[in-house]
């Protein structure tokens, strides 16, 4: 295992990324962590990352100078190696070449870093980001790659294993930073790489039954990847002390409740209790236009029916969430101070708050496509674990202007033939999430010979990899066309279909 210290680069998350899509085991701390937290948790080796600070400044971030002498083996990167640098010896300066972006190194000499990746002599690709840099190596450093801007590209010592680079490895804009990234867990650190999700689920089984024991747990479950996942994998644990909570408010996509029934209580033999509430979210929701205040409403009833149902079951010892490691990274901000960062915009169906229990995390550890590999692992159908992300307050918020049963009844219509004309194209999984949107605005069309004055929806397609940024998916004439022409053909309700070409930013993903 390898230990990462946050410096608070906009990166640093995918650091961990790269080691773990190896197979490295690896955990992000703020890098005010002390010596004896670093020591307990026994790495490897560690990784200092990027971060948005000066050396040069009166009072910089800096790790723990005993990580110095641990004997273990320290990568800086960035901000890491300027840190790094100055701690050792050295000397940083801010230059007058700043190197943003994509740049070039040229390779000097050779380091285990660099090994097999990068040879003497050659021009590589990298992404720097930095206004400092190193003008004295400190003693026992070597150069092994330079830049323009930075003629410390890449530094190592080899005799105590201290290794730096200017740019971003953990970036795909540096072509080979994965191998180098490899190269110092695998070769520098002797990491195994058998951080495999096969032993995730046999470990986090023993974890889960020994926090847990003989006592009850309730889960809420809607469907989605993460508590889908976190589902199975708590009743591969502990069997029929676990039941599972599915709040049905009406505002899923069409099919998507009996699905969610007969996936977990047919086939998974999951003990489930699905209350359709539909009539009390949509009742409450009647009048309401306002986005804030259709999220609250739905937040608060969601809470509302399932302390009810969680009641009626007898109550649970243990409330199972599907929080991923995202959501609980301890990172480091902007201004240099550590900070906890937790969504809090996106919690709607979240936690039932001052609920008296404990909480169990399966997937706290996890990253979304590792909890998409786990599920697979675990069996769970791949209609559900590469299923786009859909947002808890549902289909409320692809409504804009007032929720209606019959507007919802039609976006499903026109929602499941575009993501049906979609996955037959084989597009589903090159797109980080496409729906439509009903609009609340009418138009005149013509049919036959008559003239219709109904509804409007747009399209929306977006790739992306986290939600967010986003760009417009770029969909050709001919199948935009196509979709169109079902929709308006089959959708009673609905004249006129748009496309939604805003990326994020300046637009978010949905409308509301
Ligand atoms: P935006 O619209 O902010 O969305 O660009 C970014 C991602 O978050 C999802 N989203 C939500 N998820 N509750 C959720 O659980 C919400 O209230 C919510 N609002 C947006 C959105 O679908 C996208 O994946």
């Amino acid at each position: 295992r390898l230990l990462i210290l946050d410096f608070g680069s906009q990166v640093t998350q995918l650091i961990a990324r790269r080691l773990r899509e190896d197979g490295v085991y690896c955990e992000v701390w703020p890098y005010t962590a002390d010596e004896a937290r670093i020591r307990a948790f026994d790495p490897q080796g560690i990784i200092l990352s990027g971060g948005p600070a000066s050396v040069t400044h009166g009072e910089s971030p800096r790790p723990a100078p005993a990580i110095f002498g641990m004997g273990l083996p320290i990568m800086g990167i960035c901000y890491g190696q300027q840190t790094l640098a100055t701690q050792l010896g050295g000397r940083v300066e801010t230059g007058d070449h700043r190197e943003f972006g994509r740049a070039f190194v040229d390779v000097t000499g050779e380091c285990a870093i660099t090994q097999g990746v990068w040879s003497p002599g050659a021009r590589e690709q990298v992404w720097m980001s930095h206004g400092d840099r190193i003008t004295e190596l400190p003693p026992g450093f070597r150069v092994v790659a330079r830049s323009e801007g930075a003629p410390f590209a890449v530094i190592a010592d080899d005799a105590r294993r201290f290794y730096g680079t200017m740019f971003h490895p953990e970036v795909v804009h540096t072509p080979h930073g994965a191998q180098l990234l490899r190269n110092f867990s695998r070769l520098v650190c002797g990491a195994r790489g058998d951080w495999t999700m096969g032993a995730f689920r046999a470990e986090e089984i023993a974890r889960i039954r020994a926090k847990v024991g003989g006592g009850r747990v309730v889960c809420g479950l809607s469907g989605g990847v993460d508590s889908s996942v976190a589902a199975v994998l708590l009743h591969e644990a502990i069997g029929d002390q676990l039941t599972c909570i599915f709040v049905d408010h009406g505002l899923l996509r069409g099919g998507e409740a009996e699905q969610v029934v007969s996936t977990f209580r047919d086939r998974f033999n999951i003990k489930l209790v699905h209350r359709d509430a539909s009539d009390l979210f949509l009742g409450a929701l009647a009048g309401v236009t306002d986005p804030e205040l259709k999220r609250k409403t739905i937040g608060r009833l969601f809470i509302e029916v399932f302390e009810e149902e969680q009641a009626k079951i007898g109550g649970a010892d243990f409330l199972a969430q599907g929080t991923l490691y995202p959501d609980v990274i301890e990172s480091v901000s902007a201004t240099g101070g550590p900070s906890v960062t937790i969504k809090s915009h996106h919690n709607v169906g979240g936690l039932p708050e001052g609920m008296r229990m404990r909480l169990v995390e399966p997937l706290r550890e996890l990253f979304k496509d590792e909890v998409r590999a786990l599920g697979r692992e675990l069996g769970v159908p791949e209609a559900i674990v590469g299923r786009h992300p859909f947002p808890g307050p549902g289909l409320a918020i692809r409504i804009p202007g007032e929720v209606t049963p019959e507007r919802v009844a039609i976006l499903q219509k026109a929602d499941a033939i575009f993501l049906e004309e979609i996955r037959a194209a084989g597009l589903y999984d090159a797109i980080w999430q496409a729906f439509v949107v009903l609009l609340p605005v009418r138009t005149v069309g013509v049919m036959g010979d008559g003239r219709t004055y109904e509804q409007a929806c747009a399209l929306r397609a977006v790739t992306g990899v986290d939600g967010m940024t986003a760009d417009v998916y770029p969909f050709d004439v001919a199948f935009l066309s196509r979709v169109a022409n079902r929709i308006v053909n089959e959708v009673r309700g609905i004249n006129r279909v748009t496309y939604d070409v805003t990326s994020k930013p300046p637009g978010t993903i949905e409308w509301e």
